[in-house]
């Protein structure tokens, strides 16, 4: 970079030397062509959609805004040698596309040698008029979406020496006869049917310095080609596809000092070649599929600076004993198979500022030595340490982020936790932590997230956290906390899971003066009272637990102001009354979700937090937060509600789950109920419902739970559509007069004439099911009778998406 730098520096100087000399007249007609081009690009652009104000014909455009030009070292002549046309927006994300077409006048511009067009959200086909950009020295076209391959004449740009690729959707060559398909995801799901290589041409490139194609699509192996590049000083080939090995002799690349191989699902060991990068500065090797030993002369790198192995297959010697000659800043062995104590030879790297040691195998307690170092990024979670923390570890202004979580560690938080000034993460869920939550944490100004969850921490009185804090993600569940549920937190509170402790007295008044948040759990408490009204109007609220409460009174109309809700749990409380009308206006039941804001958005590495418990399908299920934008769920059960279901429900087309089993709901089921499309599992079970069960659940094809037993339901049971399939007798049981094919009862009307009765039937027996022919085909009704004659007690089909649904959602760590 330095290098480069000077060089172009040297070439820019020349701009103070001959102001007045202005540039040719075509290369200004070519820059005021793009500028055009880009907006007739869209009819909703104007003039000021991009910086490019000072492009106008009265002036060289020598002296434009983002225009470099020098003069070629024989000549008094002046030439635009360099465009800065990065992030030309002037408006905020989320920003139109721009065809990748509007750059064909810059290609007319043969004297650049510095194109940086990054960050414009430009998509399509890298044209190859690249190629007549001969003289092209620096190259950025990062953070756009071009697609489709490179190509093959971008590889007659012999000079360049920063190719920027990062983070479009570039791919390797496609077979000729596949042309140019739009459709990226379908090129991604299908992998067979482009050979995603990197082209080897890149090896033509010899002058290359700083080469990234990151956060592109390519597969295959990395092409030998790319040791033909000597000059290479970093390396990013991150966030791609690219499979098999690390090439053997990438270490014949002396000048390396960045290699960024991350993300990828590359296999076999860490090339022994790399001990010879004696440059190596920086090492990324994790979330590949790599394998082996992780050696020790890794160690002996001088320069090295920063090492992620984590998240891969390789292996850690525990009786290699290590004498580091590297001075790190930053090492991740995230699941490298360390195990015994803290290594101590970590202490040698005093200049460590992030370390990342979970998914270990690591014992003992918190070394001292760890926690007088001043690290910034301390992830130990998922091993096996225990003891208490050491006071020291929060003296330091360096600690931003501590991760503990999943070990066994006990004892109170030191008291002067608050002195961690700089701490805007700090992660302790399921250890054995006790005590209460030291006041003076609410000292820390930066605190954005504390997860606690799943300790023995207890007490009445928490910490005041500042309204005017960043406090955002608060996890206190299951713990042993007691009193009234705590208030004092920042208006920027999003998360609050206060689930599974023993809080008592009643909802908080002033909720809604939490106008950010997204998420509120307070399931398995000794919550009392009534359902506050300031409640039902947090509009930003997508997930409300209050289930395994007493609380009391009725369900005002104002719940439909929670117009994000997708997740609206009250089951097993006392609340009383009608189901209010309203709730047919929940918007956020009845279109299709956005996705919660994770955690994770805001941080570079994963977060998880913690589950959310449900009842989902016939069990109790922990949702993680992750996965919660596929639920959108409706619980009431087990409350004393009466009176009949609002037939607005049925508007509650997002809904997956609805259950209001366990009430004194009486009338019908309403037969909106079936547009309710993409229900799975449907509870009306427990209630005083009457009359038949509707015909329009046939429609319901997503259905693959209905519960409706012990009720006063009569009448037949609809056949068709997965209600066909609805057919364990447990869920009709106890009703006053249910028949059908599912629960082998045959309804009055199929019974065979009684012998000896004169009366004349022309119905068809009772097995052939007349109601049957609703749109369904044949052959699966046929195999539906034959279940039913074959075996009263086969349990339903379960078809696999139900299965898969059943499972826990995969839980992500850190
Ligand atoms: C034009 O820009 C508007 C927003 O300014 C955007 O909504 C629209 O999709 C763009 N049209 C095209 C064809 O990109
Ligand atoms: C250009 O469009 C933006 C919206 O895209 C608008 O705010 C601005 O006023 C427009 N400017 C002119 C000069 O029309
Ligand atoms: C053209 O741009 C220059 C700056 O590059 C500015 O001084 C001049 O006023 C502009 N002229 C017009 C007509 O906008
Ligand atoms: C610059 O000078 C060299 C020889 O000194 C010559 O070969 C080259 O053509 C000249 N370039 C220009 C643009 O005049
Ligand atoms: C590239 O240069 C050739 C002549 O060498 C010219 O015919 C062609 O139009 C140029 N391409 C573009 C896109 O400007
Ligand atoms: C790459 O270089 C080789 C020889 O050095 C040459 O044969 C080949 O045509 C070049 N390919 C491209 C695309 O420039
Ligand atoms: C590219 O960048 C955008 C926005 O910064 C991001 O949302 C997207 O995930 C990135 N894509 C890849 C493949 O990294
Ligand atoms: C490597 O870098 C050095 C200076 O950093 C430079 O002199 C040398 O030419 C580069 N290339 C090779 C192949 O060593
Ligand atoms: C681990 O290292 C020790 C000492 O260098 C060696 O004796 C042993 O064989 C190694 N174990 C494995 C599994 O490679
Ligand atoms: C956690 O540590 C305590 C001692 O502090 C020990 O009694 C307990 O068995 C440990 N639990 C686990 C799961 O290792
Ligand atoms: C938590 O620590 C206590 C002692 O303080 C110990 O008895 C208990 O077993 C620990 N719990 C777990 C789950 O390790
Ligand atoms: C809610 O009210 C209590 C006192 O009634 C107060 O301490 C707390 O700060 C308030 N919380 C918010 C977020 O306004």
């Amino acid at each position: 970079m330095a290098n480069l730098g000077l060089l172009l520096g040297s070439i820019f100087l020349s701009i103070f030397i001959l102001p007045c000399l202005s540039c040719p007249e075509y290369q200004k007609q070519a820059l005021l062509q793009f500028k055009s081009s880009i907006l007739a690009s869209n009819s909703s652009f104007n003039s000021s959609t991009f910086g490019l104000e000072s492009w106008n014909s009265s002036s060289s455009c020598c002296q434009w805004d983002q225009v470099t030009c020098s003069s070629p070292s024989n000549s008094t002549s002046r030439v635009v040698t360099g465009l800065y046309l990065s992030a030309l927006y002037t408006m905020l994300p989320p920003r139109p596309q721009l065809p990748s077409t509007v750059l064909a006048p810059l290609f007319q511009i043969r004297s650049l040698m510095l194109l940086d067009i990054s960050s414009n959200n430009i998509y399509g086909e890298i044209s190859s008029g690249f190629a007549n950009l001969s003289k092209l020295v620096h190259l950025d076209m990062m953070l756009n979406n071009f697609n489709d391959f490179i190509p093959p004449h971008f590889f007659h740009l012999r000079h360049l020496q920063y190719l920027d690729l990062t983070n479009n959707s570039l791919h390797g060559s496609l077979s000729p006869d596949v042309g140019s398909l739009q459709n990226l995801k379908v090129l991604k799901l299908d992998e067979n049917f482009l050979s995603g290589k990197v082209p080897e041409e890149i090896g033509n490139l010899t002058k290359l310095q700083q080469l990234s194609l990151s956060s592109n699509q390519f597969s295959d192996g990395i092409p030998s080609s790319v040791l033909y590049l000597k000059e290479l000083q970093t390396l990013d080939l991150s966030y791609n596809m690219l499979s098999m090995e690390i090439p053997i002799d990438i270490g014949n690349l002396p000048n390396i000092s960045t290699l960024t191989l991350n993300d990828n699902q590359l296999t076999g060991g860490i090339p022994s070649s790399i001990q010879k990068l004696s440059k190596l500065e920086t090492l990324h090797l994790e979330n590949n599929l790599l394998t082996g030993e992780i050696s020790s002369w890794l160690f002996d790198l001088k320069g090295l600076k920063n090492l992620y192995l984590g998240s891969n297959s390789l292996t850690w010697n525990n009786s290699v004993k290590i004498v580091p000659k590297c001075i790190l800043s930053r090492l991740s062995l995230k699941s490298c198979g360390v195990a015994g104590e803290i290594p101590e030879w970590i202490s040698t790297q005093k200049t460590l500022d992030f370390l990342d040691l979970s998914e270990n195998e690591l014992q003992g307690t918190f070394p001292q030595w760890l926690a007088e170092m001043d690290v910034g990024s301390i992830i130990l979670s998922d091993n096996k340490l225990t003891g208490s923390l050491p006071p020291v570890l929060f003296q330091s202004l360096s600690l931003s982020v501590l991760a503990l979580s999943r070990n066994n560690f006990s004892g109170e938080l030191p008291k002067n936790i608050g002195d961690a000034g700089g701490l805007m993460i700090l992660m302790l869920a399921e250890n054995n932590f006790s005590g209460p939550i030291p006041q003076s944490i609410s000292q820390i100004y930066r605190l954005l997230l504390l997860d606690l969850s799943s300790n023995r921490f207890s007490g009445k009185t928490f910490p005041i956290f500042d309204p005017e804090g960043f406090l955002a993600f608060i996890d206190f569940s299951s713990n042993e906390f007691s009193g009234e549920i705590p208030m004092s937190f920042s208006q920027e509170t999003m998360i609050l899971a206060l689930g599974g402790n023993k809080f008592s007295g009643s909802l908080p008044s002033n909720l809604s003066s939490l106008s950010k948040l997204e998420h509120l759990d307070l399931h398995d408490n000794n919550l009392k009272g009534d359902l506050p009204e300031s409640l039902f109007q947090i509009s930003t609220l997508q997930v409300l637990s209050l289930r395994n409460n007493s609380l009391q009174g009725s369900i005002p109309e104002t719940i439909s102001n929670l117009s994000s809700v997708r997740i609206l749990d009250v089951s097993n409380n006392n609340l009383i009354g009608e189901i209010p009308k309203g709730c047919g206006n929940l918007v956020g039941m009845i279109e299709t979700p956005n996705l919660l804001s994770s955690v994770s958005d805001v941080f570079t590495f994963s977060i998880e937090f913690k589950d959310l418990i449900v009842n989902w399908k016939k069990s109790k299920q922990g949702l993680s937060s992750r996965h919660l934008d596929i639920y959108t769920l409706f619980d009431l059960s087990k409350n004393h509600l009466s009176g009949e279901i609002p037939a607005s429900i049925g508007a509650l087309k997002a809904l997956k789950l609805l259950n209001v089993s366990y009430n004194k709901l009486s009338g019908k089921i309403p037969v909106s109920f079936g547009d309710l499309e993409n229900v799975e599992s449907l509870d009306l079970s427990h209630n005083q419902l009457s009359g038949s069960i509707p015909q329009t659940l046939v429609k319901l094809q997503q259905l693959s739970n209905l519960d409706v037993s012990n009720n006063q339901l009569t009448g037949r049971i609809p056949v068709g559509g997965q209600m066909s399939t609805m057919a364990d007798p447990i869920y009709y049981a106890n009703n006053s007069g249910l028949c059908g094919m599912q629960i082998r009862v045959p309804c009055p009307e199929d019974e065979p004439p009684p012998s000896g009765s004169l009366e004349h039937h022309t119905r068809d027996p009772w097995f052939l099911w007349e109601g049957v022919g609703i749109g369904y085909p044949v052959g699966f009704l046929l195999a539906i009778g034959i279940i039913f004659l074959t075996g009263y007690f086969t349990p339903p089909p379960t078809n696999s998406r139900h299965r898969r649904r059943q499972q826990r959602p995969i839980r992500r760590r850190i």
